[in-house]
């Protein structure tokens, strides 16, 4: 039973919101629901790893050092992810420079969450440095054998931190709506190389000692490591692979479109803001057939299939450079303005880059497979803007924010013609460029830059329905190939 209190409290509370003009809501900022972080008072601007890779032991072992900007007034414990971590000692920074060991606690360990890390600095601290190491159980990590590798002689390492694996081997706020620059040191066997997403450079010495530096603002769960007897090939000025020399050429030669999709996406929707654009080739236990890690998309080698025909793969991971990497998702529930937009992006980049009917074509068995699973999927989970429940955002994972999100968009670019809707798609990433949002901003957005620019071509509640309603509209596009007809 609600106390008048509470129901007075709540009143207040609605008839501020009523009072606030439309765009000041979307600032309030509901949070994320998978980080324990307080990062609305303190929050990690930079991280520094200095980690040693022992494959002997399955862990990465050294410090994070995290500088920190404070929001709130008043001294706050400053709390972080983990998940089977082992903390060592935690020190912080004084104003003189000199470093002070404090106190902290590890909470007991939820199975979706991992374990709270609360530390306590005595002061409002500039840097905070946590030593640690990670184990065998890390989610984020895969250790492989080097019979489980290519070349069968040395191991392999690898992490997939999407979407809350991060905290698996650095202590740090895993949410998307924070954002940091790194740099890190990794140790190795000298006979190994270590890329990141970071400054990858074409001729590293392999020396076992390699350093990194990722200078622009990126969420947890897109800093990414790989550790294995790799070699580069370049394909052009700015893309090349990292793969195991077994693989090496087989991959060249499959995605030597890289820079052709590179070129069409910023013809698209402007420049490629992050320098070089790799491809890391992984063992066959990569979860995932791609992974749009910043510089470095990680990518699955069982798409290497000899004649091109799985290469969306590439145009998808490419497209997140806009969509996801430059404006990224404030919290898992909004996964679709992530997958959706790359969907649609995707599709966009191999119709420049392969020609429309392959484009159509690609959209027709997306759509038909979206049919399918939408009839086994808990109505709930049909919704772009979902409601996890508490869930495992892993467990939530379907087909809906990829190819919903892409009809979605198809059906907002077939009303308004491409003319206006590539400009409303080019501005929207130029708006948003490095930060993170929430499906509730993007639809003010809309409204404001699209939907009431030009009245009389789509109504609010159509919006309203594909966002925040189950199953699709009645006016779902329904790309027809004729690829398939005999
Ligand atoms: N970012 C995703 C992979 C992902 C999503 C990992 C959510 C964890 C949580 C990646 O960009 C992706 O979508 N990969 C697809 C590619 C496909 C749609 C072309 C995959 O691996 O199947
Ligand atoms: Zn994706």
């Amino acid at each position: 039973m609600k106390t008048i209190t509470q129901l007075v409290m709540l009143v207040v509370f609605l008839l501020g919101l009523s009072a606030q003009p439309l765009w000041a809501k979307a600032s309030l900022d509901q949070g994320d629901a998978y980080t324990y972080a307080n990062y609305h008072q303190v929050r990690v601007k930079h991280v520094y790893l200095d980690l040693s890779v022992d494959f002997s032991s399955k862990s990465l072992n050294g410090f994070a050092e995290l500088s920190l900007n404070w929001l709130s007034d008043s001294l706050e414990p400053i709390i972080l992810d983990t998940r089977d971590l082992i903390i060592h000692r935690v020190i912080v920074q004084k104003p003189s420079g000199d470093w002070q060991k404090v106190k902290f606690s590890l909470a007991k360990r939820d199975d979706v969450l991992g374990a709270k890390l609360t530390i306590n600095s005595p002061f409002k601290t500039e840097k905070i440095r946590v030593y640690y190491n990670s184990t065998e159980k890390a989610s984020g990590l895969q250790w492989l054998n080097p019979e489980q590798t290519a070349g069968k002689k040395q191991p392999f390492m690898f992490s997939q931190n999407q979407a809350i694996h991060a905290r698996s081997w650095i202590p740090i706020q895993d949410t998307p709506s924070v954002r940091v620059t790194y740099n890190a040191r990794i140790k190795t066997d000298k006979n190994l190389l270590a890329v990141m997403s970071a400054n990858n450079s074409p001729d590293t010495k392999r020396d076992g000692d390699y350093y990194f530096s990722m200078p622009q603002a990126i969420p947890a769960y897109l800093i990414a490591i790989g550790v294995g007897d790799l070699e580069f090939k370049a394909m052009s000025h700015q893309t090349g692979i990292y793969a195991e020399a077994d693989i090496l050429e087989a991959a060249a030669a499959e995605f030597d479109d890289t820079q052709a999709m590179i070129d069409a996406s910023e013809k698209l929707y402007g420049a490629y803001r992050w320098g070089r654009y790799d491809l890391l080739i992984l063992p066959p236990s990569f979860p995932f057939g791609g992974m749009e890690n910043p510089r470095l998309s990680f990518i699955t080698p069982t798409v290497i299939a000899g004649d091109k025909s799985l290469v969306n793969l590439i145009a998808h991971e490419l497209a997140h450079s806009w969509s996801g990497n430059l404006v990224t998702n404030a919290t898992w529930r909004d996964l679709w303005l992530n997958e959706g937009f790359t969907s649609y992006v995707e599709n966009r980049i191999m119709e420049e880059v392969f020609g429309r009917d392959r484009a159509i074509m690609e959209q027709a068995l997306d759509a038909q497979n979206l049919n399918t699973e939408i009839i086994e999927l808990d109505k709930g989970d049909t919704r772009l803007f979902i409601d996890l429940k508490g869930r495992d955002p892993d467990d939530a994972f379907s087909g809906v924010p990829y190819t919903k999100g892409q009809l979605f968009l198809i059906y907002l670019e077939t009303k308004f013609g491409r003319q206006k809707f590539d400009q409303f798609v080019l501005d929207y990433f130029n708006q948003y460029a490095f930060e993170s949002i929430t499906t509730s901003d993007f639809v003010i957005y809309l409204n404001k830059e699209l939907i009431n620019k030009y009245p009389g071509v789509v109504n609010a509640e159509e919006i309203n329905e594909w966002v925040y309603q189950s199953g699709l509209p009645v006016t779902t596009p329904k790309p027809q190939s004729n690829a398939f007809t005999l």
